[in-house]
C-alpha cells in the first residue's frame, strides 16, 4: 500500500513520522501526541477526514506493508500510545452513536432473534435498491471504490477475534471465515472475487489505490471493525458486528448483482455478489445462533458488547449510505474527488 496523502495536521505529522526509522522518528511521535492532546475539541469524529485517515493508517501497519515505512513501527510503544488515544475517542463516538440498553435475553436463540429483528428494521436508505434500479455506471464504479478498503481485505478484521474466543463461538467464527477465505481455493476468496469485480470494471486493484478518494465515513466503518478486532475486550463486538454484517447481506447482494446486469457488465463482475446471496443466507444463521448466540449464552456479560458491535454495523452503514445517496441524487460524487477519467474510460462496454 502507498502512504495516503495527509488530510490535516495530524495525518501530516504521522505521515512524516512513518517516513523516518523508529529510532529517528521519536520526536515526531511526541509532537503528534502533543497535537492530539491539545486538540480535545468535540468534533464529529465519524466524518472527520484527518482523524479517520490517521487511524486507518495506524491500523494499516498491522495488516500490510506500506511503501517506504519501516515495519517496526507496528509495535513502537509511542506510536501505539497515539493509536490508543485515537481509538479511545473513536470508541466514545461510536458508543454515543448507538447508545441503547441491551434487552434481557437468556438463550442463544434469544440473541439471534434480537439481532434478526434489528436487521429487519435496519435504519437508513437502501443503497442496494438504488444500485439495482437507478445507479449510473459511474455511480456503480464509485460504489465499488467505496467498498474497496474493506472488500479487498474482506474478513481480515473479524479474524483477529479467533484466538480470543473459545468453544462453540470460536468454531462458528472459523467456519464462517473459512468460507470467506475460499475454503482452500484462492480464487474463491471473497477478497479475490471482489478484486475480479474491480478488474472487470477497469478499476485498479492494488490495495489502497483509491484511498485518497475515500471519505471519512467510509473509513470509519473499516476502522470500527479493526478497533473491535485488535482489542480483546471487544471480542463480543466482533461477534455482533459480523452477525449483523451477515444478516444484512444476502438480499442487498442480490440487488447489487441485478444492478450490474442491468448495466450489462460482464458476468464475472457479478460473481462476487451472487456468491454472497447464497453464502450469507447460511452465514447469518451461524453468526446469529452459534457465534453471537453461543458466546452470550456461555458468557452473558458479553451481551452489551455484542449488541454494541451489531448496532455499530447498522449505524455506520446508515451514515455511509446516507452520504452516498445524498451525493448521487444531488448530482455530486460521493468520493472526496471524482475518479480519474482513466478509470472511467476503461469501463467494460
Ligand atoms: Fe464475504
Ligand atoms: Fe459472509
Amino acid at each position: 500500500m502507498l502512504l495516503p496523502s495527509p488530510r490535516g495536521p495530524l495525518s501530516a505529522a504521522i505521515r512524516e513520522v512513518l517516513l523516518e526509522s523508529p529510532g529517528d522518528g521519536r520526536d515526531g511521535v511526541v509532537a503528534a501526541a502533543e497535537l492530539l492532546r491539545q486538540d480535545g475539541s468535540q468534533r464529529d469524529l465519524l466524518h472527520d477526514e484527518d482523524f479517520q485517515i490517521t487511524l486507518f493508517l495506524l491500523h494499516a501497519l498491522h495488516y500490510r506493508r506500506i511503501a517506504g515505512v519501516d515495519d517496526r513501527w507496528e509495535w513502537d510503544p509511542d506510536l501505539l500510545r497515539v493509536r490508543q488515544v485515537l481509538e479511545d475517542r473513536f470508541e466514545t463516538s461510536l458508543r454515543e452513536l448507538v447508545d441503547e440498553e441491551a434487552p434481557p435475553i437468556r438463550t442463544a436463540e434469544d440473541v439471534a432473534q434480537v439481532l434478526f429483528e434489528r436487521a429487519r428494521n435496519a435504519p437508513g436508505p437502501s443503497v442496494s435498491r438504488f444500485v439495482a434500479r437507478r445507479a449510473t455506471q459511474e455511480q456503480v464504479l464509485e460504489w465499488l471504490v467505496q467498498k474497496s478498503p474493506y472488500q479487498l481485505m474482506e474478513a481480515d478484521p473479524h479474524t483477529w477475534a479467533i484466538p480470543r474466543l473459545t468453544g462453540p463461538a470460536k468454531a462458528a467464527l472459523v467456519e464462517i471465515q473459512s468460507d470467506e477465505y475460499g475454503g482452500g481455493i484462492p480464487g474463491r476468496m471473497h477478497a479475490e472475487m471482489f478484486r475480479t469485480t474491480m478488474a472487470t470494471a477497469g478499476l485498479r486493484t492494488n490495495y489502497g489505490a483509491y484511498l485518497d478518494h475515500i471519505p471519512a465515513i467510509t473509513l470509519a466503518g473499516v476502522n470500527a471493525m479493526t478497533l473491535f478486532g485488535l482489542n480483546r475486550r471487544l471480542r463480543g463486538a466482533v461477534a455482533g458486528h459480523l452477525a449483523m454484517f451477515e444478516m444484512t447481506s444476502s438480499q442487498p447482494n442480490r440487488n447489487y448483482a441485478r444492478g450490474l446486469r442491468r448495466l450489462n457488465w460482464p458476468e464475472p463482475a457479478a460473481a462476487y455478489f451472487d456468491e454472497h446471496v447464497e453464502a450469507d443466507a447460511v452465514h447469518e444463521q451461524i453468526a446469529g445462533r452459534e457465534l453471537a448466540g453461543r458466546l452470550v449464552e456461555d458468557h452473558p456479560d458479553e451481551w452489551p458488547n455484542v449488541l454494541f458491535g451489531a448496532d455499530c454495523a447498522l449505524q455506520l452503514d446508515r451514515l455511509a449510505g446516507e452520504h452516498y445517496l445524498e451525493s448521487w441524487t444531488g448530482g455530486r460524487t460521493s468520493l472526496r474527488k471524482p475518479l480519474p477519467s482513466s478509470a472511467r474510460d476503461e469501463v467494460v462496454a
